[in-house]
């Protein structure tokens, strides 16, 4: 299946010049153009904006309900307990939906090797044909795609047992939905809707992919600096053998889509 191709496709103005020619005349007689002003969307946007409450709330720790403090919560330097439980419950979010969305990507791997024969190169031979940067992680080596798309499903999913854990020995109810839970989980509908899509090729579903993947490098980055911070070594720790996992998973998914886009470049248009 090939992302590309030509079709009849009528939403550019280049298909009808001399149509495009009568709807603007028409513009000009009927309704001459005026310039536009937004300031009544601005002022509209600010009202809300001043009258908005917040996308939802920190629960208090579980610890604290039952009336003790435990140690790591009462243990954070330097920043916010609410500020982090809202930070790992945000991982814990993405991680949660990290997982289902390789889940949904094995199964567009599986059926598109089904019909086209097998659709992905082997991870490590990524490396060598794109001439990408640096040599073909370790872990790769000797995997099938289909095994490197389940091993990394499930390092999603040992990272949101990870920080749900994390979570409960702070104190916290990884449960919980926090703000920036929702708010993360809000942001990433599209690339769900993008996967699910049973029109969308390997090439696109693996774009999707690419933008979780460097949102979640960027995520496990701030929450290892905000542990480390917060003078919870053990914490940093394991979020920094998260964040080299997830840096694999970067370089693998942009090694695949290179691979496949230039492939898709190299074939001659029918
Ligand atoms: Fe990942």
């Amino acid at each position: 299946m090939e992302a590309t191709t030509p079709g009849h496709n009528r939403t550019g103005a280049a298909v009808s010049p001399s149509e495009i020619q009568r709807m603007q005349d028409a513009v000009n007689t009927l309704s001459p153009p005026t310039p536009i002003s937004t300031r009544q969307f601005d002022t509209e946007r600010l009202a809300y904006i001043a009258d908005a409450d917040n996308v939802g709330s920190i629960p208090p720790p579980a610890s604290l309900v039952k009336g003790t403090l435990k140690k790591g919560l009462a243990r954070l330097k330097g920043v916010s307990p609410n500020l982090f439980l809202d930070k790992l419950g945000e991982r814990i979010a993405f991680e949660r939906t990290g997982t289902r969305l390789y889940d949904a990507l094995i199964s567009k791997y599986l059926a598109l090797s089904n019909a086209e024969g097998d659709v992905l190169p082997p991870a490590e031979s990524v490396f060598d044909a794109a001439g990408l940067p640096g040599e073909a992680p370790a872990s790769a080596a000797g995997e099938t795609p289909l095994e490197t798309l389940r091993r990394i499903r499930a390092e999603e999913l040992g990272h949101f047992r990870m920080l749900c854990d994390s979570t409960t020995q702070l104190g916290g109810d990884p449960t919980a939905q926090t703000p920036c839970a929702d708010v993360i989980a809000t942001a990433s509908m599209g690339l769900v809707q993008v996967i699910s899509d049973p029109r969308t090729t390997m090439a696109q579903s693996l774009n999707a992919i690419l933008t979780a993947e460097l949102t979640d490098n960027a995520g496990w980055e701030l929450l290892e600096e905000l542990a480390e911070e917060a003078g919870q070594s053990d914490l940093a720790d394991r979020f920094s053998q998260a964040l080299g996992a997830e840096q694999e998973h970067l370089a693998i998914v942009s090694g695949w889509l290179r691979t496949l886009v230039t492939d898709e470049a190299g074939t001659p248009a029918v």
